[in-house]
C-alpha cells in the first residue's frame, strides 16, 4: 500500500458530541495509528460541516450569527478529539475559504458543461433531516426516514443530472466488492438503485435559507448542505489547487461513516465524482449504530451518552477500547455502562493489568528488575505461548484490512489469558523459592516478551498506557511506538536492562450502587432469606422467569463459513431497526444461501459472547432429533424485530 488516507463524516455543530460520534473518529484514528506503523504514509481528516438550516435555526435561537454558532460549538468537538488522543492530520470546517472555493469552482463547472439545469420543485421536505421526498415516497405527510411531519411546497431549483449516472453506477459497484462495505450495505445500495434515480435538487432559494455557499451562477440561490459537505474529502487535500497534494492521497482508502449516511456516500457522492471526472472512492464503509437500550443513541433521542463522564471514570485508553472491542463492525451494539464496567474490571483490570502487574513485580523481586537472558524455551506451555503470541502477531494485518477490529483485540486478549493460565501452570513463585533460577528466567523472560509484543498490538488502541508499559520494559523512548517488523521476533528486549514498576494501570471501577449504602455503624442487616428452590418443581417455572427471556422475529440477511471452524456460521440479521450478527453453529445443516432471507426466532437478549474470535450478540431458535436439525421459522409473513409471547 503506497499511502493511507481515512476520513471521518464532518459533524453537524448542531450536536453536542456523543459516543456515536466518538466511536467513528477512534476508529479512524485507531486505523491510522496502525497504518503509520506499518510504515505507510498516512493523512487522517475529520471536521465539521458548519451550513444548513439548523445551524441558521440554532443562532438565530441564541441571537448570534450562524459562525458565531460555529465558532463556539466546534470546540466541543476540538477539545473531545484532543482528549480522546486522536491525531488526526488536518481538520476541515466547510466554512473555509479552501472548501467554499472548491464547492463553486465545481458547481461552476457542472453548470458549464450542462449537468446542473433549471427546473421547478414539488414535493416534501424534512427540516430535522434537510432531506426532500418526492410524493411517491411519503405517507401522511410523514418523513420516511424519520418519522417527522413533512412540509410541503413548491419551488425553482437547480437540479444536478444524478440520474445520467444510474447504470455507471450500478456496474461499478457490481465490478468492485470493496466499494461498499460491509456487504450487506452493498446489496442495500444496490436495492436502491433497481429503483429510477432521479436528479437531484442541489440549491436552496436564499429567501428561505441563506446560511449556504452562494451558487457562483445564480445569487439568489445557496448550494444544499450535501452537496457542499461530500466536497470537504477533496477539498481537503487540494483538489483543483494544489495537483501534487491531491494525487498524492486521492483515490482514498476508506470513507468511514454511520449507516444512517449511506445513501448520500453510495449514491450522490460517486455520482458527483464520476460528473467531476474524479476517481471513486476505494472503500466506503458503514458501521452501525451505538444503541440506548436498543434505540439509536442521538440528541434527537435524548438518551446520548457524553463521552467525557467515562473518560473521567475509566480513563481514555479504556473507552477507547471498550468503543473498538465491543461493536463488530457492521452491526449495531448497545452501549450500556455495566457492560463496559464487567468488560474494563475483566480484560483491563484483571487479565491485562494484572499480569503486567505479576511479571513486572517478580522480575524485580527475584532478579533485581533485571531482564533475564535469552534462554531457549524448550517446555511445551512456554512453546505454546510463543506460537500464540506468534499467531496473533500474524492476524492483526488481516484483521485491520478486513476491518474485524474486535476480532484483532479478541486474539490479543486471548494471549493475555493464556500468559495468566502459564503462570498458573508454571507456578515461578514456587521457582523462586526453591532457588530453580534457570526455570525462572525462562517464565519471566517469556512473560515480559509477551508483554512487549501485546503493550506493541494494543498500541494504537491504547497509546498512553501501552507507552507506559513499554517504558516500563525498559523500551527507549523512540521505540515506544512499536516497530511493526518487530512484532514478529522474539528476544528483543535488552538482556539485563532494568525493569520498573509502574503505577497500577487499569484500577478496578466499582459501578455505584443504586440504592444508597448503609452506613459503616448501621446494623448488618438481617440475611435475605433464599428462596427455598422446592418451592417449584424444577421443570416448572414462572411467568415471570419466562419473561426475562426476549424472543424477537429476525431476518437473515447474509450468511457465510466462519474461517477454519466448520460447524460455525456467522449470520448477520435485521432485528427491527437494528442489524446484528450471530454465531450459529448449524453449517452442517444449512448452506449459507439458503439461509438468506428466512424469518427466524432469536433470543435478543442472551449475553454477547465470542465464539472462536467472532462476536456473537443472540441465539437462534432450532429443534434437533437425531441427526436431523430444523430452524423455528414463522408460518406466514411478519416484520423483525417483533416479541414473540
Ligand atoms: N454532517 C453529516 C455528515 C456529512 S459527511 C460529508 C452528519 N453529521 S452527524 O453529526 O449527524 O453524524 C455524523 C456521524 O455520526 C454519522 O456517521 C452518524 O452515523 C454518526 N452517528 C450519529 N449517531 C450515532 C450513533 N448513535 N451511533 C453511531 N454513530 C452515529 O450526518
Amino acid at each position: 500500500m503506497d499511502h493511507f488516507y481515512i476520513t471521518t463524516p464532518i459533524y453537524y455543530v448542531n450536536d453536542k458530541p456523543h459516543i456515536g460520534h466518538a466511536y467513528t473518529t477512534i476508529l479512524a484514528d485507531v486505523l491510522a495509528r496502525y497504518h503509520r506503523l506499518l510504515g505507510v504514509p498516512t493523512h487522517f481528516l475529520t471536521g465539521t460541516d458548519e451550513h444548513g438550516q439548523k445551524v441558521q435555526n440554532a443562532a438565530a435561537r441564541h441571537g448570534i450569527s450562524p459562525i458565531e454558532h460555529c465558532n463556539e460549538t466546534i470546540v466541543h468537538f476540538q477539545k473531545l478529539w484532543e482528549r480522546l488522543g486522536i491525531t488526526n492530520d488536518d481538520f476541515i470546517r466547510t466554512t473555509q475559504q479552501r472548501h467554499i472555493r472548491v464547492v463553486q469552482e465545481a458547481l461552476q463547472d457542472l453548470w458549464d458543461r450542462g449537468l446542473i439545469y433549471k427546473s421547478t420543485y414539488q414535493g416534501w421536505y424534512c427540516v430535522g433531516d434537510e432531506r426532500f421526498y418526492k410524493d411517491k415516497d411519503v405517507q401522511d405527510g410523514k418523513c420516511p426516514d424519520c418519522g417527522r411531519q413533512l412540509e410541503q411546497f413548491e419551488e425553482s431549483c437547480y437540479n444536478f443530472r444524478m440520474s445520467n449516472y444510474q447504470q455507471q453506477l450500478i456496474d461499478y459497484i457490481q465490478a468492485h466488492p470493496k466499494f461498499i462495505q460491509p456487504d450487506h450495505f452493498r446489496n442495500e445500495t444496490l436495492g436502491y438503485l433497481k429503483k429510477p434515480l432521479e436528479d437531484l435538487c442541489i440549491s436552496r432559494p436564499k429567501s428561505r435559507l441563506s446560511w449556504g455557499i452562494e451558487l457562483p451562477f445564480d445569487h439568489d440561490y445557496v448550494c444544499y448542505v450535501w452537496f457542499d459537505a461530500l466536497v470537504n474529502y477533496i477539498s481537503a487535500i487540494g483538489y483543483l489547487h494544489d495537483e501534487e497534494m491531491f494525487r498524492k492521497w486521492w483515490p482514498v482508502n476508506y470513507h468511514l461513516i454511520g449507516k444512517d449516511i449511506l445513501t448520500t456516500h453510495s449514491v450522490y457522492w460517486p455520482t458527483m465524482l464520476m460528473a467531476m471526472n474524479v476517481p471513486l472512492p476505494q472503500t466506503i464503509f458503514a458501521h452501525g449504530w451505538w444503541l440506548t437500550n436498543d434505540v439509536k443513541m442521538g440528541k434527537s433521542n435524548h438518551n446520548a451518552v457524553n463521552p467525557m463522564d467515562m473518560i473521567d471514570r475509566y480513563g481514555v485508553d479504556a473507552f477507547r477500547y471498550y468503543l473498538i472491542a465491543a461493536m463488530s463492525l457492521g452491526q449495531d451494539a448497545n452501549f450500556q455502562e455495566e457492560f463496559f464496567n464487567t468488560r474494563y474490571n475483566a480484560e483491563l483490570a484483571n487479565d491485562l493489568g494484572n499480569f503486567v502487574s505479576r511479571a513486572l513485580t517478580m522480575t524485580t523481586r527475584t532478579n533485581g528488575g533485571a531482564i533475564p537472558p535469552a534462554v531457549g524455551e524448550d517446555d511445551p506451555s512456554t512453546q505454546a505461548l510463543v506460537l500464540l503470541c506468534k499467531k496473533a502477531v500474524r492476524e492483526m494485518p488481516d484483521a485491520i484490512d478486513n476491518m474485524h477490529l474486535d476480532a484483532g483485540i479478541s486474539s490479543i486478549m486471548t494471549v493475555v489469558r493464556e500468559a495468566n493460565r502459564y503462570w498458573s501452570e508454571r507456578k515461578p513463585w514456587e521457582m523462586a523459592k526453591e532457588g530453580r533460577q534457570d526455570e525462572l528466567n525462562v517464565v519471566l523472560r517469556t512473560s515480559l516478551e509477551t508483554i512487549r509484543i501485546v503493550s506493541g498490538l494494543l498500541y494504537p488502541v491504547m497509546p498512553e498506557k501501552m507507552a507506559v508499559v513499554r517504558r516500563a520494559l525498559a523500551i527507549p523512548e523512540d521505540k515506544l511506538a512499536p516497530d511493526y517488523t518487530m512484532l514478529s521476533q522474539w528476544y528483543v528486549l535488552q538482556d539485563g536492562a532494568q525493569v520498573t514498576l509502574p503505577p497500577p494501570l487499569f484500577p478496578k471501577v466499582q459501578l455505584e450502587p443504586e440504592e444508597p449504602a448503609a452506613p459503616a455503624n448501621a446494623p448488618a442487616p438481617a440475611p435475605k432469606a433464599k428462596k427455598a428452590k422446592k418451592d417449584a418443581p424444577a421443570e416448572v417455572v414462572t411467568l415471570d422467569e419466562v419473561g426475562k427471556v426476549s424472543l424477537k422475529t429476525a431476518t437473515i440477511l447474509s450468511a457465510e463459513k466462519v474461517p477454519d471452524a466448520e460447524k460455525l456460521l456467522r449470520l448477520q440479521i435485521q432485528l427491527g431497526a437494528e442489524t446484528r450478527q450471530i454465531v450459529s453453529g448449524i453449517a452442517q445443516w444449512y448452506k449459507p444461501e439458503e439461509l438468506t432471507g428466512k424469518t427466524i426466532v432469536v433470543v435478543a437478549n442472551l449475553k454477547p459472547a465470542t465464539i472462536r474470535g467472532v462476536e456473537s450478540k443472540g441465539m437462534l431458535l432450532a429443534a434437533k432429533a437425531g441427526d436431523t436439525l430444523r430452524l423455528v421459522t414463522l408460518d406466514g409473513d411478519i416484520p423483525s424485530g417483533v416479541s414473540i409471547g
